[in-house]
């Protein structure tokens, strides 16, 4: 049997073969950053809060990176110490010609085994999970080699989730289980890997629908077009708890000794 890691790794190397624009990682059309660095920018919001947002003074994992949009976004946020990591090569090659800055490395997410135990402040994963054969050893992979916190952006599970959303991606020959979180599954995926009554973990759930939301954007004039995705996402709020996305953060340490989880 051919392994779903085996499947993945063709899948994006046929990607990376086929495709030759990946200028929306590095566009400044306002419409195209906002839909691609929203769930980024919560992210960063919920690392704000906890008093865990260092973008100069922390390292930064990104797994799963693909050709770097998430590296490029913290780089642009002024992170200065960001690797991008991925199962693809082809995928590293792309994201240093779009970012030179950027560190790469080939990890596969599932065993990181050459990565030591709290080697990088933050570690951080966008639509990669559910991309894995085996989505919670991923997430505990990454919790291992996080020092401070984990940052979770993956599909979430839920009832419209399951009724229009897609559980089965297919790109040619090669099918994709769509792993969908909720609250409870991260929370005992924390714990029983941690085993630390302490660690917090705060996923949020939000509605993000890029496709839909950038064609209805569309049809305004160029100007207009940014205030009306925000308008859009906007209104949802109020349903949010219904959303199909997770941002979610886990605290493994917060940095202060005094608060320091005990296991
Ligand atoms: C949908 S892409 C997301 C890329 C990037 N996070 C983004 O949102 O632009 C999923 C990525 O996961 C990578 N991937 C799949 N299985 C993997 C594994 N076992 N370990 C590391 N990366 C993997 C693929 O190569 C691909 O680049």
């Amino acid at each position: 049997m051919t392994s779903g890691i085996d499947l993945q790794r063709a899948a994006t190397a046929d990607i990376c073969r086929t495709r030759d624009d990946w200028s929306f990682h590095v566009t400044s059309d306002p419409l195209t950053r906002f839909l691609r660095d929203r769930r980024m920018y919560m992210a960063l919001q919920m690392l704000r809060v906890r008093g865990l947002l260092d973008p100069a003074g922390q390292s930064v994992l990104i797994v799963c990176g693909g050709v770097g949009g998430e590296g490029i976004f913290l780089s642009r946020q002024g992170f200065t110490d960001v690797t991008v990591s991925d199962l693809s090569e082809e995928a590293l090659t792309v994201c240093r010609t779009l970012e030179p800055k950027l560190r790469t490395m080939p990890l596969n997410a599932e065993n990181m085994a050459e990565i030591p135990d709290s080697s990088y402040d933050v570690v951080l994963v966008q639509d990669g999970l559910h991309h894995l054969p085996r989505p919670v050893l991923g997430f505990t992979e990454m919790l291992r080699v996080a020092r401070r916190a984990v940052v979770v952006i993956e599909p979430h599970d839920g009832l419209v989730g399951r009724l229009i959303g897609t559980e089965w991606e297919r790109q040619g020959d090669v099918v994709n289980y769509v792993f969908r979180w909720n609250r409870s599954l991260l929370n005992q995926a924390t714990r029983s890997y941690l085993l630390c009554k302490q660690a917090v973990v705060l996923p949020r759930r939000v509605w993000d629908h890029n496709l839909v939301v950038g064609k209805m954007a569309r049809r305004f004039p160029e100007r207009w077009r940014p205030t009306v995705a925000k308008t859009i996402y906007q209104a949802l709020r109020p349903v949010n708890r219904l959303g199909n996305m997770m941002v979610a953060v886990v605290v493994k340490s917060d940095g202060n000794p005094a608060r320091r989880s005990e296991r």
